[in-house]
């Protein structure tokens, strides 16, 4: 029996992450660990840890005890929180990380997945279809954790032999949790207003292009990932994982082919100046490449099911 622990099991990928962890392995081999108790029903039909990641104590004992065959370390904060709490981001995305490597480095655990993201590259990098190995060239608090993570996670590989896989998610859309704190959080509650008939003004700037899957490839490609045979993995730092890239006008634009009337005003804030420094859109042959990755929604089929999916949400919570 596959055991599996998701540590930030609450957050928007970690309750969509334990749905298919759940569907794959069965309820009962995987676990989750939050600071926060998960607001989804299925998701807490799993045993449910309080665990706080950067506690260096508890997370050995939890780790040695459990014997996880695979452990998704998701803990962090995102990219706009981070910027107003350098210092407790720095601490909670680093040590979070490391307890789990350390985990690793004493065989605890057989395979370890972390998540960077298109964060870690900055000004310096090409803007448009950035490849594997460009300059990052972070200039976020969120972007700089993620370089260093990422170096960290190759460095653990390279000395102690530990099985650490990682993918440079961009935006991730999907409608069975909320994204917080991050700077495409946008491109998720467009949707929900869009449905409500209700105006949206977006944070960043119209033609503001970025990087963005929708999430049930984000969740099957993370899952090919960790399933791949470990020689396959040739990247120990972190995959470029690309999906699609589109601006706030254009998601705009797909929203208005279902929903005419749908009103959308920009006010660009603080998130801008973080988005403005990523770049637009991902070269990700080497996944491709190394584990068949295959990225399968587009804008416009993302658009038709976060409508449909949106709407009977509204529904179901009016009714
Ligand atoms: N979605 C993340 C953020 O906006 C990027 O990794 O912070």
């Amino acid at each position: 029996m596959s055991k599996t622990l998701v540590i930030g099991a609450s957050g928007q990928l970690g309750i969509e992450l334990v749905l298919a962890l759940q569907a794959k392995h069965g309820v009962g081999s995987v676990h989750l660990a939050d600071i926060r108790v998960p607001e989804n029903e299925q998701v807490l039909k799993s045993h449910f840890l309080h665990l706080d990641a950067t506690d260096e104590e508890t997370m050995a004992k939890v780790l040695e005890e459990g014997r996880y065959v695979e452990v998704y370390q998701l803990a962090a904060m995102l990219s706009a929180t981070s910027e107003k709490k350098p210092l407790a981001a720095w601490d909670l995305n680093m040590k979070s990380l490391l307890n789990v490597l350390e985990a690793g480095r004493e065989g605890w655990i057989e395979r370890v997945f972390w998540p960077s993201s298109i964060a870690v590259f900055g000004p310096g990098t090409p803007k448009k279809n950035v490849p594997q190995d460009a300059l990052l060239d972070p200039s976020t608090v969120y972007g700089i954790s993620k370089q260093s993570g990422e170096y960290w996670c190759r460095y653990y590989h390279e000395k102690f032999g530990v099985d650490v896989r990682s993918l440079r998610y961009p935006g991730l859309i999907g409608h069975r949790s909320n994204p917080g704190g991050g700077t495409t959080d946008y491109a998720v509650e467009i949707y929900d207003f869009a449905v409500q008939d209700l105006p949206y003004s977006c944070f960043l700037k119209a033609d503001q292009a970025l990087p963005m899957m929708f999430m049930d490839d984000a969740v099957r490609g993370t899952l090919e990932l960790m399933a791949a045979p470990s020689d396959s993995i040739r990247v120990r730092t972190s995959y470029n994982f690309s999906g699609m890239s589109f601006s706030p006008a254009e998601v705009g634009e797909s929203i208005r082919q279902h929903l005419p009337e749908f009103e959308l005003e920009y006010a660009p804030d603080h998130r801008q100046e973080i988005a403005s420094s990523w770049p637009e859109s991902i070269d990700d042959i080497a996944a491709i490449h190394d584990w068949a990755w295959e990225s399968r929604i587009d804008l416009s089929e993302m658009t038709k099911v976060m409508l449909e999916a949106c709407r009977a949400k509204t529904i179901h919570t009016t009714s």
